[in-house]
């Protein structure tokens, strides 16, 4: 049994890995700002007898990070696998978006992914845990409409794989998960796909995601 903390995971693939993990017998440590749909989720592990804990925590504050680490301590919670899932998008011309669109993109999908691993190193060194950044096509090929996107995705590829050579001889390793759209509530606040529900589940998603993993460097679900 492993300890997997996965952020962002109160809906969409972040939930859906978690229920199919505490299903294959982990714990799960779940992490977002809604303490509602965190609880939603605990609820329907918990249903299965499995363990699931929740932590609310914005992965876009140094200082939450912070206490999340502490209180996981005080708690005496060791993270074997640290999922980095939690992102959002914001979408059309360049000229269209809005400046606090563009720091909100940024901030949660670069500056979060970023904190969250500096928060956790420590612990994972200390197991020879692991890291997955949940990526996404958009951090492989330019998309119209989705620049901003597309490069905080760029970013977190290359933070990815610039952690596998500084952490070489470390015993963590780093994956980098890359795959196409999913029906989930990302698509809520944009018209820029037109019927989100012909997109495949995230459940189908979670499923492939965890079926490919043998802890390699990249998977790759769609190209
Ligand atoms: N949907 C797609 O088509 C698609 C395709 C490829 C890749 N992806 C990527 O897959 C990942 C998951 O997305 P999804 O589709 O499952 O979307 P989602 O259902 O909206 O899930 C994203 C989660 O992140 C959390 N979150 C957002 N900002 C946060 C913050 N500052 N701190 C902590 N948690 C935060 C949200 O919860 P709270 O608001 O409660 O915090 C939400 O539950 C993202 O990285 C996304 O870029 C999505």
């Amino acid at each position: 049994m492993k300890t997997i903390l996965i952020t962002g995971a109160g809906s969409g693939l972040g939930a859906e890995l978690a229920k199919r993990w505490a299903k294959e017998g982990h714990r799960m440590v779940i992490v977002g700002r809604t303490k509602e749909k965190l609880t939603s989720v605990c609820q329907h592990i918990e249903k299965e007898n499995a363990t699931c804990l929740s932590y609310q925590c914005d992965i876009t504050n140094p200082d939450d990070l912070a206490q999340l680490t502490k209180k996981l301590k005080e708690d005496d919670l060791n993270i074997d696998l640290l999922v980095n899932n939690a992102g959002i998008g914001t979408f059309g011309s360049l000229e269209e978006l809005t400046i606090s669109d563009i720091h909100h993109v940024i901030d949660t999908n670069v500056k979060g992914t970023i904190f969250t691993t500096q928060a956790f190193l420590p612990i994972l060194k200390e197991r020879n845990g692991r890291i997955m950044n949940i990526i996404s096509t958009a951090g492989l090929k330019g998309k119209k409409h989705e620049t901003v996107y597309v490069a905080s995705k760029y970013a977190v590829r290359g933070f990815t794989e610039s952690l596998w050579k500084e952490l070489e001889g470390t015993g963590v390793n780093a994956t980098a998960v890359y795959m196409g759209g999913m029906d989930t509530p990302f698509w809520s606040h944009s018209n820029h796909i037109s019927d989100p529900t012909r997109l495949k589940s995230a459940s189908e998603k979670a499923r492939q995601i965890i079926e490919e993993d043998k802890g390699q460097k990249e998977i790759f679900i769609d190209r």
